[in-house]
């Protein structure tokens, strides 16, 4: 890639950071978090952006907690729902382009089979409606020049997730229960991250750039969170980690509610990414076992 001005925002997230830590030498990032900069701040978006007159703009800030949002829906839809189109606008402004991060949550997971980016969207969550509307924000906006980027069931260092809670609890506790009814993929962010760089690189091959539009992205394979746990705890006893855990037992989702509903089947189709990048996806068990050795040594 040729020097160029990223604008990233949501800078402290978890995804941010992979991108923080792997962004290639040409590339000169400008962060963006809260509290400095709102992105649900629309005059604040369009001066401090049209100010730093970025090449590229991405958008990892959002509301992520997806319970949390089912009591706050109005910040929900303010900051996933409306702030994207912010960041279009003046994208579209500045003649850059947008890479915007959505998710699976998009879809009421009534599919057996996986999930096109065509396919209808039928959101179960607040988490979820104002994540399909910062999408469709960014659809109306006018701005042609963007990529989004459905992902799910993402982990990585400097960021809570299901790894790092799994890991947390079966050092803290004898037995876990876990969902085994909710079926989807894993995604490293280190893997997302690569994608990233990919589709940003190849467009500025003049021939081979990546077309515009909504992707779908998460590493290969499926598996319940159930199934996900168990490899998680089987990679940290071959690591000799000592733990508490003696029983890891699969649950219902209805055995644990939640304020949010999840879609049953989440599993995402990544052809599309596949053909546009020529990129292999790693096998989520795969990622996770690099993950769990990089993250053991510390
Ligand atoms: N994590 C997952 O499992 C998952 C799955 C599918 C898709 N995604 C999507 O992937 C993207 C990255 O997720 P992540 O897990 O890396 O998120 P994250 O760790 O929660 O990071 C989001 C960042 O955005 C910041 N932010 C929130 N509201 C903001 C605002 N109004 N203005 C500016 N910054 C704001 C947050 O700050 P505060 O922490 O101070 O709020 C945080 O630093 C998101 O779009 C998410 O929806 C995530």
């Amino acid at each position: 890639m040729k020097c160029k001005k990223i604008a990233l925002i949501g800078s402290n997230g978890m995804l941010a950071y992979s991108l923080r830590r792997t962004s290639p030498p040409e590339v000169e990032l400008t962060l963006f978090d809260l509290p400095e900069f709102d992105m649900a701040n629309k005059a604040q978006v369009l001066s401090q952006l049209s100010a730093l007159n970025p090449d590229f703009v991405i958008n990892c800030a959002a509301m992520t907690n997806v319970d949390s949002c089912e009591s706050q829906p109005e910040q929900s839809f303010l900051v996933n729902g409306t702030a994207p189109g912010y960041l279009a606008e003046v994208t579209r402004q500045l003649g850059a382009i947008l890479v915007h991060i959505s998710t699976d949550f998009v879809f009421s997971g009534d599919k057996t089979t996986p999930y096109v980016e065509l396919d209808k969207t039928e959101p179960l969550s607040v988490y979820g409606q104002s994540k399909l509307a910062g999408e469709q924000a960014i659809l109306h906006s006018g701005l042609d020049k963007y990529y989004i980027v459905r992902t799910s069931w993402l982990y990585g260092s400097a960021g809570s997730n299901f790894v790092e809670t799994v890991i947390r609890l079966a050092v803290e506790r004898e037995e876990l229960g876990i969902v085994s009814d909710q079926i989807g993929t894993p995604t490293s962010a280190t893997d997302l991250v690569a994608v990233i760089w990919t589709l940003l690189g190849k467009n500025q091959e003049q021939n081979t750039p990546a077309p515009f539009g909504i992707y779908h992205y998460s590493n290969d394979g499926i598996c319940s969170w159930y199934e996900f746990a168990c490899a998680i705890v089987k990679l940290m006893r071959q690591a000799e980690i000592p733990l508490k855990l003696k029983e890891l037992k699969p649950i219902k989702t209805a055995e644990y509610p939640l304020p949010a509903n999840r879609p049953a089947y989440s599993v995402m189709s990544k052809e599309k990414i596949i053909s546009a990048t020529d990129m292999q996806i790693p096998h989520w068990q795969e990622s996770l076992k690099q993950y769990m050795i990089s993250r053991l040594k510390g």
